[in-house]
C-alpha cells in the first residue's frame, strides 16, 4: 500500500457509457487498492450547469450507484459527495481572494463558453477555483484525470504555490496523473461521447447493445473480401473487448474470413459478458436507497475529519481566526 493520496471527482451530469468507465472509471477502481483513494461526486461543479433540483438528486444518486456496481468499495475508498464538505466552499472564497480575474480568463472551459457566446455564471467562473479547494484541502498527491482536465490540475498547482507564497507552506503540490487510453471509439468512430449519441451505456440491456452494435456502419466488402481492420469501427471496439483474440480477428479480416456479421455477433457477445456482471450488481443495490445514503454519510465524516483539520489552519493563517 502506497501513502500516497488518490483524489478524483465525478460530475453527476447522466448516464455513464463505456467510454467513461475504460476512460476513467475503471482505474479507479484499480487505484483502490495501491492507494487511499478519495472519490467525491461533483454535485457544486454540476450546478454550474443543472438547474432542475429533481434531476441534479436523481444523477447523483445514480452515479453513486454506478460507481458502487462497477466495484468501488466503501471499505478501501472514501466515497462522498462534494458538497457534503462545506469547508471546500469556504476554501473556495479564501482562494478567490488570490485569484486575479485575468487568469481565470484563461481557462479553456471559460474561453469555450465564450467563445459558443454562452451566458457564463460565476459558478462556472469559478470552476477551476472550486476544483483546487476539492484537491488541496485533502493534501492529495495525485489526480487521475483525463486530458481535458489537465489545465485545471495545473490551475490547482498554481493556487497551491499562490497561498504558500502568500502565507506560508501549507498546501501539498498536487501532480496530475494523466489516464492513459481515455479515448475510447463509439459507435460511429468518433471518441465516444454523449454530445455525438454514439455511446453504449455501461448498464445497457442487452437487447439495446445487440441494437447498438448491429447498426454500426461498415462497407459493403462480402464475407471472403480482405478487410482494413484499422478502417473498421466493429474492430476498433474488438480493441477493448476482445483483446484476448484480437490477433486472430485481425488475420481474419486481412485475408477474408470473416464477415462483418459475425464480427458484430463477436462483439456482442464480449460487450455483454464484460457488462453483465456490473448490471447484476447495479440491479442488486439501486433501491436499496438507505444502503447509498449511509456510504455517503460514512465518506462525508471521513472527508470532513480531514478538510476540517485543513480549514483551520488555512483560517489561522490569513488571520481569520482571531488568536
Ligand atoms: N472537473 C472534473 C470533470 O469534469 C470533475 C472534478 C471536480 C474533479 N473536482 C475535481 C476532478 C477534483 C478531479 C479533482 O471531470
Amino acid at each position: 500500500m502506497n501513502n500516497e493520496i488518490v483524489l478524483s471527482g465525478v460530475k453527476p451530469t447522466g448516464k455513464v457509457h463505456i467510454g467513461n468507465y475504460f476512460g476513467a472509471m475503471k482505474q479507479f477502481v484499480e487505484l483502490q487498492s495501491k492507494y487511499k483513494c478519495l472519490i467525491f461526486i461533483a454535485d457544486y461543479h454540476a450546478l454550474t450547469t443543472v438547474k432542475n433540483a429533481s434531476l441534479l438528486r436523481q444523477n447523483t444518486m445514480e452515479i453513486a450507484i454506478d460507481y458502487l456496481a462497477i466495484g468501488l468499495n466503501p471499505d478501501k475508498s472514501i466515497i462522498f459527495k462534494q458538497s457534503d464538505v462545506p469547508e471546500v466552499t469556504e476554501l473556495t472564497w479564501i482562494f478567490n481572494c488570490l485569484t486575479p480575474i485575468s487568469y481565470l480568463k484563461r481557462a479553456h472551459a471559460f474561453k469555450d463558453a465564450v467563445a459558443k457566446k454562452k451566458t457564463i455564471n460565476m459558478g462556472l467562473f469559478d470552476y477551476p477555483i472550486l476544483m483546487a479547494a476539492d484537491i488541496l484541502i485533502y493534501d492529495a498527491d495525485l489526480i487521475p484525470v483525463g486530458q481535458d482536465q489537465k489545465q485545471h490540475i495545473e490551475m490547482a498547482m498554481e493556487t497551491a504555490n499562490k497561498f504558500n507564497n502568500t502565507y506560508g507552506n501549507l498546501f501539498k503540490i498536487p501532480k496530475p496523473f494523466i489516464l492513459k487510453n481515455n479515448v475510447i471509439p463509439g459507435i460511429d468512430g468518433r471518441k465516444m461521447s454523449k454530445s455525438y449519441q454514439n455511446t453504449i451505456e455501461l448498464f445497457e440491456s442487452d437487447i439495446d447493445v445487440k441494437k447498438k452494435i448491429m447498426s454500426i456502419k461498415t462497407d459493403s466488402k462480402d464475407v471472403k473480401d480482405r478487410k482494413d481492420p484499422e478502417k473498421c469501427n466493429v474492430f476498433a471496439l474488438h480493441k477493448i473487448f476482445s483483446e484476448n483474440i484480437i490477433e486472430e480477428l485481425k488475420k481474419r479480416y486481412l485475408n477474408g474470413s470473416i464477415g462483418y456479421k459475425e464480427s458484430k455477433e463477436i462483439l456482442i457477445k464480449n460487450v455483454i459478458d464484460r457488462i453483465a456482471p456490473f448490471r447484476e450488481k447495479r440491479e442488486s443495490i439501486k433501491n436499496d436507497k438507505n444502503y447509498i445514503l449511509g456510504v455517503l454519510e460514512d465518506g462525508a465524516k471521513k472527508a470532513r475529519e480531514k478538510a476540517k483539520r485543513k480549514i483551520n489552519l488555512v483560517k489561522e493563517l490569513v488571520g481569520i481566526t482571531l488568536k
